[in-house]
């Protein structure tokens, strides 16, 4: 019998295809998110998961589900799954990491270039007939970016990729993670420093931690505080990295210059959200891995994921190793 695996979402066929020949699936149809209580439900007798960063795969969902071996996350975030439950209970937690690594830098590029440079207020000053004067010496002016400072907070694989981009514009790159990255270093000239300084000292500070407890709210009211009045904020990790209450006070008051974000504390962001009044944001609705090329990678890489636990071997992308104490993968193909 083949492993009953049930799939949140349509994934881009590359992936989809092998998992609908290889296993017995399950995809739910619709655009939007299966409510948790369809979670619940499907996970009741499957052998899988296949999950996207927006389903909460947490105790309860574990409890309901005596089967499940494997949960296979679209993605390399994996914040919305409870992974040391999934450990204890000898669930294997694989993401989607690589494949999406220069095209997060690229999108985080695109929001800095857009914000420093007033990208979309441009645009929505001509859509809207705004553009009465041909050239202004005043018109729409923003900040440099080739020559100036980068804090990069997060020295893993995209943090990496943005200070190669950085280092093609002739900027000075600071960083700040818990661990040092030597190569990084070497590539690009990036220099360590703590995370004040990097506030300090950025025109530019872009962010690429996972959001865990540690770096929840991490930038918070008082770091903010530490910014330059002239620096830009651009997040394209997770919206609870950021106090998002805090970042409008400090945009609103002038205290630092503008904003560029993927990712929010909530998602979908609600209208009522204030940051939608100020001009000097510009929002993106969590699509900074969104390249054909990279989503249909990273759907092959959660079908291979699957095949090979069930296969009856490590998943490549396994992201709680520990769980091998518990359960070998188990052989079903
Ligand atoms: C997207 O946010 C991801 O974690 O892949």
């Amino acid at each position: 019998m083949k492993p009953k695996v049930y799939v949140t979402r349509e994934l881009p066929e590359r992936g989809l295809k092998i998992i609908k020949e290889r296993f017995d699936a399950e995809v739910w149809p619709e655009y939007g998110p299966p409510p948790k209580q369809v979670i619940i439900e499907k996970a009741r007798n499957v052998d899988a998961l296949v999950t996207l960063l927006s389903d909460k795969i947490d105790k309860e969902v574990f409890d309901a589900a005596p089967n499940l071996k494997i949960v296979s996350q679209m993605a390399v975030g994996y914040d919305n799954i409870n992974v040391e439950e999934a450990t204890k209970r000898g669930i294997y937690v694989t993401n989607t990491p690589g494949v999406l690594t220069e095209t997060t830098a690229d999108f985080a590029w695109a929001l800095l270039m857009a914000v420093a440079r007033r990208v979309v207020e441009a645009d929505r000053y001509v859509r809207e007939g705004k553009w009465k004067v041909g050239w202004h010496p005043m018109m729409l002016l923003g900040r440099d970016v080739y020559g100036a400072t980068i804090g990069i907070i997060g020295a893993g694989r995209i943090g990496s990729a943005v200070a190669r981009r950085a280092k093609g514009f002739n900027m000075k790159i600071l960083y700040y993670d818990v661990v040092r990255n030597p190569r990084m270093e070497e590539e690009t000239g990036a220099k360590f420093v703590d995370v004040d300084t990097l506030l300090k000292e950025s025109d530019f500070i872009s962010i690429h931690v996972p959001l865990t407890k540690e770096t929840y709210h991490m930038i918070n009211a008082e770091k903010l505080k530490l910014v330059k009045k002239t620096a830009y904020i651009i997040n394209t990790a997770r919206g609870p990295i950021i106090d998002e209450r805090a970042l409008y006070e400090a945009l609103k008051e002038g205290r630092i210059a503008g904003a560029a974000l993927d990712v929010f504390e909530q998602e979908p962001i609600s209208m009522d959200n204030p940051l939608l009044k100020l001009d000097n944001v510009v929002f993106a609705p969590h699509i900074a891995s969104a390249s054909y090329e990279t989503r249909s990678k990273m759907a092959e890489m959660v079908a291979e994921n699957l095949v090979a636990f069930f296969e009856g071997r490590i998943p490549p992308n396994l992201v709680n190793p520990d769980v091998v104490k518990v359960r070998n993968p188990v052989k079903m193909l």
